[in-house]
């Protein structure tokens, strides 16, 4: 029998929410019930375009037939089979299809259920890499100023948003931070990368000058830096970095858990910026954020340094209960099937110059002091009022939601990520709407 649930409860009290300010949400809830291809419906009744694919997770819309009938059948035959010392076909099957669209040289697959765990996952793996290859002083991990990797202790250390890190003590030690690339005097308005950074890498030369390369295991960046507001590389500044770190003999991971299936108009940003690392986190769009997973890809060559022990040997101390669930192996299998039948990453180049082009045209809107893009992605800058930081652009984001579109944002930027089968309509409905609600705004 179905359980009775309903759509609004009347008792908000007992569910913690996560990144929210759970007091005044709670004042004036904002539901979503039901949600198909680019529209959420909230509890009103009223439908919401969805500029952002969630959480940037929903690449392929909403309800899309394909995953859902996927888990349902799923779930009916194998729910669950353990990962440890056993294993279930389609996760194996995954795992090839995975590896079918990832760049060249990308090998292996090791599942998670999120993009923080993927992240834990990563730097676990790079550590435990360069012990089991007999350079065991290589622990130092090197993030990035304004990165965000997720909520666990790794990633808050190696990340570098400071809410995400002040309140939680000491985080992980000998963790060092490469300068972000945000240079607004430089590089505002620009379309697509910015010219202007490339030398922001070296400072990773200067990272290694102070601790020594025999130090330090990895380098994690997010190819573009999404969650901090749609940071963009400047170009050359990539391919630096990849240099630097092979130069030393430090492994580079792409933190790829946005930029992944689809959102750069390639599966991955590795693609699009055609710069292969050792090591890319994803989650998200693997399953098109319909059931937690994330999976870690690496090349062979990491890989193969852990093969090395006797055979009846666990070769990596790390897994998770639900490392290869079934029922989110057969959503992902089904995700990827959706993103090729209707050919959405092609889709999503195809539109990045109309996205470009409908997103720039806020240029001169009051308070808008930036605007970035890439792929289906894009963020606008909002002047900060003064003393009182974040406060114009949650505004913007509250006025949007009453006028019928779903924007994110962070700080003073708001950011959009639409699901890779949005219109050009849908892209005028969107910018259009986001346009009246900025004149409005004081
Ligand atoms: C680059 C990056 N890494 C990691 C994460 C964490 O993913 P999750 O929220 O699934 O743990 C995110 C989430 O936005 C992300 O953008």
């Amino acid at each position: 029998m179905a359980l009775d649930r309903k759509p609004a409860p009347n008792d908000l009290n007992a569910f913690w929410m996560p990144f929210t300010s759970n007091r005044q949400f709670k004042q004036n809830p904002r539901m979503f019930v039901s949600a198909k291809d680019m529209h959420y419906t909230t509890s009103e009744g009223r439908q919401v375009l969805d500029g952002t694919a969630g959480l940037w997770c929903c690449n392929a819309g909403h309800c899309r037939p394909l995953i859902t009938e996927a888990i349902q059948k799923q779930a009916a035959e194998l729910d669950y089979a353990p990962a440890f010392q056993m294993g279930h076909p389609i996760a194996f099957e995954l795992a090839n299809r995975l590896i079918d669209i990832s760049p060249k040289g990308m090998e292996h697959v090791f599942y998670t259920n999120s993009g923080s765990e993927s992240v834990e996952t990563a730097l676990k793996i790079a550590i435990a890499y360069h012990r089991a290859r007999g350079e065991g002083t290589r622990t130092r991990l090197i993030g990035r100023e304004r990165g965000y990797h997720g909520v666990n202790f790794g990633g808050i250390s190696v990340g570098g948003i400071v809410n995400n890190r002040k309140f939680f003590g000491t985080l992980l030690a000998g963790v060092d931070h490469l300068p972000h690339t945000h240079l607004p005097a430089q590089n505002s308005f620009t379309k697509g990368q910015p010219e202007h950074g490339a030398n922001l890498a070296d400072d990773l030369e200067r990272i290694v000058a102070l601790h020594g390369a025999d130090t330090i295991a990895a380098v994690i960046v997010e190819p573009m830096a999404g969650s901090t507001g749609v940071l963009l590389p400047p170009k050359g500044y990539l391919e630096k970095l990849r240099a630097i770190t092979k130069k030393h003999g430090i492994l580079l991971i792409f933190d790829e858990v946005i930029t992944g299936f689809g959102r750069l108009g390639s599966a991955f940003a590795a693609q699009h910026f055609d710069v292969l690392p050792d090591m890319m986190t994803t989650a998200k769009g693997l399953t098109n954020g319909v059931i937690p997973m994330g999976a870690v890809i690496t090349t062979g060559a990491v890989h193969d340094a852990f093969m090395t022990g006797p055979e009846h040997m666990i070769e990596l101390f790390h897994g998770y209960t639900y490392s290869g669930n079934p029922i989110a192996a057969a959503a992902a299998i089904a995700t990827l099937d959706t993103y090729k039948q209707e050919g959405l990453f092609e889709r999503a180049a195809e539109l990045a110059p109309y996205w470009e082009d409908a997103l720039h045209s806020l240029k001169g809107t009051r308070n808008v002091i930036d605007i970035r893009n890439m792929g289906l992605i894009g963020a606008v800058e909002l002047k900060p009022i003064a003393g009182e930081p974040t406060k114009r652009a949650f505004s913007a984001f509250l006025k949007a939601y009453e006028k019928g579109i779903l924007i994110r944002t962070t700080g003073d930027i708001i950011a959009m990520s639409p699901p890779l089968i949005i219109s050009k309509g849908e892209i005028d409905r969107l910018i259009g709407t986001l346009k009246e609600v900025l004149d409005t705004l004081h």
